[in-house]
Parts: C-alpha cells; structure tokens; sequence
C-alpha cells in the first residue's frame, strides 16, 4: 500500500489547524483522508481534555526542585542541522543534501549548507556552552563525513573533526554524549535501498565501529539511532523527510532494519572494549484516547507510537497489535514485518543497554477512527501537543511497564519560537523548560533512575523540512551573519545548572 506523502503540513499559527504532522502520517490511514476533514473534528487548541485518562495536571513545589548529584543538565544538536560545509574535507552525500536539493522539499529552499556553520565555529560554540556552564553536549556524528560512501574506506579529516571536538569539550569539562546515526545516511547506501534494505544495518555496524575506535573517551551516553520511527514513518511512509520515500512496506521494513542496525551497532560497541554506556534515542508519548469508543484505537496506537519501539529493544518481541487494518494501526499486513525477522534477529535487536534515550515532546489524542485528535495547546509546531505531565507519565511508565530497563536519559525536549524570525526573548521557552525538568525532578524523587536532560536544542539550525524558519536553540544565530546571541532561556538554563535545580514560576 502507497501512504501518500503530507506536504501540506506547514509551520502555522491558527488555532483551528490541523494537529496532523510529518509526524503523524499514521493516523493518516493512507494518507489520503483531506486536512479539513481532520480539523473539524479536532477540538481547538484551547479546548479541555474530553478524556479522563490523561494524566491530571500536577500542581509544582514552590521551591526550588533539587536535581541528584551527578544528574548532567546539557544540550543537544546533531551533524546536519548546524555542521554546514557539507563538501568540506572529503565529505560525501546524505540523503538530506539530496533530498534538501529538490525543489518543494524543505521550506524556503534552504540546504544543510551553511546551518549554523558548526563545521568552522566549533570552538566558539564550545566556548558558549562553557560560559553557559552545560554539564554535557549530545551532537551527532555525520556519517558520510566519516565514511563517504557509508561502506568501504574511511575519510580521516572527517575523524579528526570529531575527535578534536570531544578533545575540546573533555578540556573544558563538558560531558560529550554522541548520536552515531541522526538521519544523514550516505546517499550511496539509500541508492541501494536505503534503510529498507537489511544491509545497511551491517553497514551501519561496520560505521559505528570505526567512531567508537576514534573516541575510546567519550563517557557520556551514546545513542545509535535517533529515532527511528521518525525516519521510518516520516522518511519512508509520509515522505516529508529524506529520502522522501512513501511506501508503507518499506517504512516497516525501515523499522526492522533500524532496530537491527541499532543491535549490531551495540556489539560492535562491545566488541571494541569500548567503557561507555550505549543505548538508542526512542521518541516517546502518551496516547489518549478521546471520545466515545476510542480505547481501542488509542491502544493500537501506542503500540505504533511506542511500543513498537520498546517492546523489540528491551524485551526482544514485536508488539502483535500495531500493523494491520484496524483503526489506529500501520496499515500494513503484518506479514511484512513476519517476513523480515530472521531467526535471532530480536536477540540482536535487545543485545542489553547500559541507558535507555527519551526524547519527549508532547502526547496526542486518538479517536475511535484512528485519527489525531488535538486534546492540548500546540506550540508553533502544529504535531506539538504541550502537556508536561507526559513526560513524567511516560518516565513512570518506562519504569513499570519495562522492569529490566537500563537507566534512562532524556536526549531531547523543547519547543520553537513563536516567531519565524526568532526572539531572545523566548518566555515560552522558559516556560516549557521549567514545566518539564520539574516533571523529571519530580519523576526522579518518585524513584525513577533518570540520570540526564539535554534541551534541544543548543542552537537555531536547520530544522529538517521546516527549514530555518522554525527555530528551536536556546543561543540565537543570524544565519545571514552567524552571530550567536543567548536567549533569555540560555541564561535562565545556564541558572539551573548553576544550582543544579529547577527554580519555581
Ligand atoms: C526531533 C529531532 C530533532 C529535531 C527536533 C525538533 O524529532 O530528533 O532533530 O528535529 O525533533
């Protein structure tokens, strides 16, 4: 079946529009359900919670939220949002400098050259972070950087930028955490089908290997894979990401082919007497259902959302409920998923981790179709449905649905300005930070092991298909001139750091 790609969900600030995103080509059941339809029967951005199975609003201590010792407060980018210069040194093509190439693919025409020009402004952006006072930096590796053609012979330059890189940060005391695979997959590998094919998992093994041997020291977390339902859903069932691909077989096919790469990726990490702690990025919410009749629906999708995902990497099993042709579910026959798992595969894909990533952003609603439904106010990235307290559900939720977690770490959380030209004067980002990181101390105090929280992100950059135009940094950049401006929010973060709590309002 042909899911047909979304390219109608831009950046917008009506309070009426559709909730349905890049994100959430899923509830699309085919995508070819029109927008309007959609947006009628969502409630406004305002309207109450019609459910009572979301979480009920928490009310925060008026004191300062203490965070443990040793809990890193830092933040994240990854390669091809701010590197630029991505012909420099023997670089080779990703799939987003091709796919970012055509024309109607990424707003305004922009590229991933210059982006926030972190290629040639490391040090400075080093630097920062350490006026800031971070405990840690989560960036990504770019993979054609390291292996132009994403197999065969390595490009040292490439190495070496990295490697100075962590230098730098260990130097200044700021923990280097690394994302080996943040979507920038070599374009010859996609040529060759891409993450649809179940060589790239060996290939990215092969890849994974080659950094962790460059970077013996890095002691904060590493990740394999940065979401893959994200590139699964969204760069080969909607495709409104690179590689722009719109077919649901291969998006399930890129499920099972990421987790086997992520598996592999963890043996090689083993394999290279590596010390660090290893685990994957997995983009987590809390699904509700909304309206009469929408239990069961709701429940397929958060086998979609999130147990597709948890359930193979921390128990070695796929959820028998997120493919297939009832509301809410990937629609595909679940015999395309049967037929790609060869034996010992999910050993592989739940080789065990030492942390378990958690990016958060939101939750959604579902109705008894299947379809999105809007329950929370959006921010300026209309898939964002901002309601803290599911962070904490979905932290709480980790813990006791998966006893044998590995200790968790949140890889990402944050919000866009409301103005496409950016601000410094970012309250709702203060806002958000401070309602979420009071939902983690809070989970922390009830006894979930939370060890870490990087906001994304530590600059504005390139913001996939959004382009420029959606800026998620705590520094500002003025990317005629790359100016780097801290944001009310760097500063008010930089404060939590400092006294390693959460102030209240
Ligand atoms: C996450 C991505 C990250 C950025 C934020 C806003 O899904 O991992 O690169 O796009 O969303």
């Amino acid at each position: 079946m042909r899911i047909v790609p979304d390219r109608t969900v831009r950046r917008t600030t009506s309070a009426s529009a559709s909730p349905v995103s890049r994100r959430d080509v899923l509830r699309l059941g085919g995508g070819a359900l029109a927008l309007g339809a959609l947006a009628a029967c969502t409630p406004g951005s305002d309207a109450p919670s019609p459910v009572a199975s979301a979480t009920p609003t928490w009310t925060p201590p008026a004191a300062p939220m203490r965070l443990p010792d040793g809990f890193v407060l830092g933040a994240a980018t990854s390669a091809f949002q701010v590197e630029g210069s991505t012909t420099s040194d023997g670089r080779g093509t990703s799939i987003w400098d091709t796919f970012a190439a055509q024309p109607g693919h990424v707003r305004g025409g922009a590229t991933g050259d210059p982006a926030a020009d972190h290629y040639r402004r490391w040090e400075q952006d080093v630097d920062l972070m350490a006026e800031l006072g971070l405990d840690g930096y989560r960036f990504s590796v770019a993979w054609p950087r390291v292996q132009p053609t994403g197999s065969g012979s390595v490009n040292q330059a490439g190495v070496d930028f990295y490697r100075r890189l962590v230098d730098r940060l260990l130097e200044r005391g700021i923990e280097p955490a690394v994302t080996l695979y943040h979507w920038d997959l070599p374009q010859p590998l996609q040529d060759r089908g891409g993450w649809a094919a179940r060589d790239t998992a060996s290939r990215f093994a092969d890849y994974a290997a080659i950094v962790v041997d460059a970077l013996p020291d890095v002691t904060g977390p590493w990740l394999t894979i940065n979401e893959p339902k994200t590139t699964a859903y969204v760069g080969y069932g909607s495709g409104y990401h690179a590689p722009g691909v719109s077919d649901v077989d291969q998006m399930v096919a890129a499920v099972h082919d990421q987790l086997l790469g992520h598996g592999l990726a963890v043996q090689a990490f083993r394999a290279s007497g590596a010390t660090g702690r290893i685990g994957i990025a997995l983009n987590l919410q809390p699904v509700y259902p909304a309206g009469a009749g929408a239990h069961d629906a709701a429940v397929r999708a958060d086998a979609v959302e999130n147990r597709l995902f948890l359930d193979p990497v921390l128990v070695g099993a796929y959820p028998d409920d997120a493919i297939g042709d009832l509301p809410g579910q990937i629609p595909a026959d679940p015999a395309v998923l049967d037929a790609l798992v060869r034996d010992g595969d999910l050993a592989t894909v739940s080789e065990p981790l030492d942390v378990l990533a958690i990016q958060y952003y939101g939750v959604t609603g579902v109705d008894s179709s299947g379809q999105n439904v809007r329950l929370y106010p959006t921010s300026d990235a209309p898939w964002q449905q901002v309601h803290p307290e599911g962070l904490y559900e979905t932290l709480v939720r980790v813990r006791d649905d998966y006893p044998g977690a590995p200790p968790l770490v949140i890889t990402e959380n944050g919000i866009p300005d409301r103005t496409p030209e950016g601000t410094t004067d970012d309250a709702e980002r203060v806002a958000f930070l401070r309602a979420h990181l009071q939902q983690v101390a809070r989970a922390v105090g009830d006894g979930v092991d939370v060890r870490a929280y990087y906001a994304w992100s530590l600059l504005d950059n390139f913001e996939w298909a959004e382009g420029l135009d959606q800026r998620w940094g705590l520094v500002h950049v003025d990317f005629e001139t790359q100016e780097r401006t801290p944001k009310s929010s760097a500063r008010w973060y930089a404060d939590v750091v400092a006294q390693h709590a959460v102030p209240p309002a």
